[in-house]
Order: C-alpha cells, then structure tokens, then sequence
C-alpha cells in the first residue's frame, strides 16, 4: 500500500481567517467566470481581480459590482501583485488556454515560463494557499512548488476534480441515480493519461462489477469504456464548439475554495506532490485527499488493482517526462 502522506503544516504569522480574501490571477474566461461564480455563493469576504491586461480584469470587476445587489455582500476590487497579501487563496488561471486541436501538455513551455515569472510575484506577498487551474495543471503545480518554496500543503492544483465531476455527471445521466449518490474517482493526470478508478467506483457502496449485473441495461465492459471516453475527451468535445471551458471548471474550483475556506475537510482529488504513492514520487498529479483550511491535509491511499496501478504509472510517467523538459 501506498504511504500515507501527512503534511507539516508551516503556518505564515498573518491572521487570515479575519478576512475571507481570494485573490484570482488571470482574468480570462476562467478568472472572470470564477470570480462571477465566487461573488455568488458568499463564501469570500472579498475578491481581487489581477491580470497583465489592467484593463481587462477592470472591466470584469466594474460589470460585477453593477450586480452587487443582487449576491451576499462582498467587495470586489482588481489589483496588482500586492493584492495577495492577506489573501486566503490565490487561483491561479493565468497562461494560454488550449486550442482546439490542441493538448493540454502543449501548453507546458509557454506556461511554464509565465509561471516561473509571476510566481516570485506572488508570494513575495505571502499568501496562505496557492490553488493552481492553469494547464497543463499538474507541471504547473510542481513548478509552483519549487519556485514558491511553500511547503506541499500550500500549493495544491485544481487537478481532476472537474474529471470526476464530469465522471459522476455521466455515470450518473448513464445509471439514473443521482450524481451525489455515485462514488467514483478520476485519478492522475488532468489530461490525456488520465485514469477511471472503476474497481472503487460504486452506488451505495456497491461496486460497477456488482450493480451492473443487477441492473436492466447489462452494460458492457465497452459502454464503461465510451463513459471514459467522454470524460477524458470532455473539454476538446468544449473548445472545439465554444474555444474554451469555463463554468463547471468555476463551478469545480467554488468546491476546492469551499472547503478551504469553510475547513470542510472534503475528499477532493486535487493535484499534488507525491511522496511514495504506489512507488511514485517527485511528480504532482490527483489523489484523493483531505482539503482543509490548510489546503492539503492528508492524502489517501486508495486500494487500486493492477491495471490501474500500471495506468497511473504511465500517467506519472509522462508527467516527469514533460517536468525534465523544463529544467526546473
Ligand atoms: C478542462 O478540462 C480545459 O482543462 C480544462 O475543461
């Protein structure tokens, strides 16, 4: 089994559960539309919009305060670097988006750069937790890690939630049972070498290979296989209609800051460093873990069989491969 990974928490000295601040930087389709969805939900006291492009992230912020009536009360500013200071969580969508064709590790050398340069921007305001969506997400996360030197807990990636939210919407839709009431995960990369954790999937504890003998549709093993499909090629099904995927990723990361900011102690497959998971290590990608007011608590060690060890491992794999291309 896989060690479990308990983290030691180096808390910085600043009081920030006085204020309930999320700083986004990058206000592009997804900033803006999380700062929309964010807004309304009143779990932040106050959000700052931070872009390269003032203009732009000025815009966004002067259109939602002209709706300020309408949502729990909150401040909503747009700001430079220095506006994470205090800041809970900075959500970090800053970067090229994919193009339709194109994969998400095609970003990594573009990306990368931008994040080896306003990384140092941001913590020199030290705030309390890094939440990485920019793609590809996981190479990302890792080179957060090591350019903030913030301690693991910090510096988490939105990961595979949005996988695993669109998993359960489908198997839901595909079942007719409630999506809240489907237990699945989708593990590893957020990407192409993604991996269906079908042997721990479940409705009601029941496992696929138990209810779907009991069950009118007899499902095949290759209707499971077009379920994937569709997850994993989701957000290319997306852009190649609309150029870009924007709410149920918003909707994906309201779920993470929740649980930050509320210390919900949720199970969350978020993107982070690996410490002897399965033998891997030095890589980031998603687990299922703890997330609290600390950000990362504990990662769990799920039981997995041997195809999807192998799988993760090739996802692993190819993660490391694109993170020696940096020379990080
Ligand atoms: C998504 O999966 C593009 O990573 C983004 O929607």
């Amino acid at each position: 089994m896989p060690k479990n990974s308990c983290c030691e928490m180096e808390l910085p000295e600043t009081d920030y559960q006085a204020t309930r601040k999320v700083a986004i930087v990058g206000a592009g389709q997804v900033g803006a539309t999380f700062a929309f969805t964010l807004m309304q939900s009143g779990l932040a006291d106050k959000i700052v919009l931070i872009d390269v492009n003032a203009e732009l992230a000025q815009g966004h912020v002067m259109d939602l305060n002209h709706g300020l009536l309408f949502v729990p009360p909150v401040k909503i500013s747009a700001g430079d670097y220095s506006e994470c200071e205090d800041a809970n969580i900075v959500v970090i969508t800053a970067g090229a988006g994919q193009k339709p064709g194109e994969t998400r590790l095609d970003l990594v050398q573009k990306n990368a750069a931008i994040f080896q340069n306003i990384i140092p921007q941001i913590v020199r305001y030290n705030p309390k937790i890094l939440l990485i969506v920019s793609n590809p997400v996981d190479v990302l996360t890792y080179v957060a890690l090591k350019v903030s030197g913030y301690p693991l807990n910090r510096v988490i990636g939105s990961g595979t939630v949005l996988d695993t939210a669109r998993f359960r919407s489908l198997l839901s839709a595909h079942c007719e049972v409630d999506a809240r009431n489907v237990h699945a995960y989708i593990i590893g990369e957020h990407g192409d070498s993604e991996v269906a954790v079908w042997s721990q999937a479940n409705i009601a504890g029941i496992t696929f290979d138990q209810y779907c003998p009991t069950c009118h549709k007899h499902c095949s093993e290759m209707d499971k296989e077009q379920i994937f499909q569709k997850v994993k090629n989701a957000a290319y099904e997306i852009i190649r209609r609309k150029g870009a995927t924007n709410f149920a990723v918003s909707l994906a990361l309201l779920r993470i800051v929740g649980s930050i900011l509320r210390d919900e102690q949720s199970v969350l497959t978020v993107s982070t460093l690996l410490d002897n998971y399965y033998g891997i290590s030095d890589v980031c990608l998603s687990i299922p873990a703890i997330v609290n007011r600390d950000g990362l608590s504990r990662i769990l060690s799920i039981e997995l069989n041997e195809t999807e060890r192998q799988q993760l491992q090739s996802s692993a794999n190819l993660l490391k491969q694109t993170i020696r291309q940096l020379y990080i």
